[in-house]
């Protein structure tokens, strides 16, 4: 019998330069989504996928995403008060409890390889999930679970995959495919921020793993890599190396990439008009706008 996959590490230590001058002040995993902080959709997804424990790897300034897991009993009370049943609900849907949440410090920020390593002490001797709160993944089964499914056949590390055309690899770590098997496929090498010309395929890896401790062992050794940060793909691809199993899976569903302003954008819009509640009047104004365009062409 495999052993479970119970714990996650969300790396949140990053700067997140691309949204100053929000961030700052305000982490990147706290900016709402509709109504949610992104951390939230992530929270969501781990839970679903059976993670009993929640580790964040997190730096100097995020202290309102520290805050934002503690309950407010004196807002609860009011919400009490006042008959607010549904708010209060949703409210309590955010609590964690004690002990089910543990921070560490990521003291530089070295990349998402050495944040994703501050973490090994929590870890210990079991195969984790690494979740990356800027990739939002909108999907019928969330993608954390369908991969641990697969982690339950496949054993060894898993990278969640998703085609991209060719001028956009630099942008990610891109996998080497050693045999295609479907929705799963096993990997040979990985390449990070590849040029386009030498990309050894169009599937990147986005920002869902579920790893084996050797990882964790790889990233004690390694030097620096690309753009001088510690790669968490590079740590991963040395694991091929060293004999044990990678697979890239092509999880179902969109994923937004909402470390970028336009990703984010695209995310607040395909969000909101999933909700009953916004959708109609969203929709209107987004044909109204789009009217407006035309006309003026
Ligand atoms: P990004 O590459 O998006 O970097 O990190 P960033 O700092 O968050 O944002 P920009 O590029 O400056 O706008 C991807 C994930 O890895 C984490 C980030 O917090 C984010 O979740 N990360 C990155 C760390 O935890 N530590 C690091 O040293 C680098």
């Amino acid at each position: 019998m495999r052993k479970k996959v119970t714990k996650a590490i969300f790396p949140v230590a990053g700067l997140g330069t691309r949204f100053l001058p929000a961030t700052k002040s305000v982490p990147k995993e706290i900016m709402t989504l509709v109504d949610r902080p992104l951390v939230q959709y992530a929270i969501d997804e781990a839970r679903a996928a059976g993670i009993k424990e929640f580790i964040f790897v997190t730096s100097r300034g995020k202290g309102a995403l520290e805050d934002y897991f503690d309950h407010a009993p004196a807002l609860e009370q009011e919400l009490r008060r006042k008959n607010k049943t549904k708010l209060l609900e949703i409210l309590k849907s955010t609590n964690m409890d004690s002990g089910e949440i543990a921070y560490v410090r990521q003291h530089k920020a070295l990349g998402l390889g050495h944040a994703v390593w501050c973490a090994r002490r929590l870890i210990a001797n079991e195969p984790f999930a690494v979740i990356l709160p800027d990739d939002v993944i909108a999907a019928e089964k969330p993608c954390l679970q369908q991969m641990v499914e697969a982690y339950e056949e496949t054993g060894g590390n898993i990278v969640a995959a998703m085609e991209v055309p060719p001028e956009k690899a630099g942008a990610y770590g891109v996998l080497d495919v050693a045999e295609d098997m479907g929705p799963v496929v096993s990997v040979k090498g990985m390449v990070e921020k590849p040029k386009a010309e030498e990309a050894p395929s169009n599937l990147a890896v986005i920002g869902r793993y579920i790893l084996t401790p050797s990882v964790l062992q790889n990233l004690n050794r390694m030097k620096q890599g690309a753009g001088g940060e510690i790669q968490l793909t590079d740590a991963i691809a040395a694991d091929i190396e060293a004999g044990n199993p990678v697979f890239g899976y092509r999880f179902r569903g969109q994923r937004f990439d909402c470390g970028s302003k336009a990703g984010f954008l695209q995310a607040t819009v395909a969000f909101a008009l999933a909700r009953d509640d916004l959708r109609e009047e969203l929709w209107q104004y987004l044909n109204e706008i789009v009217q407006v365009d035309k006309a003026a062409q």
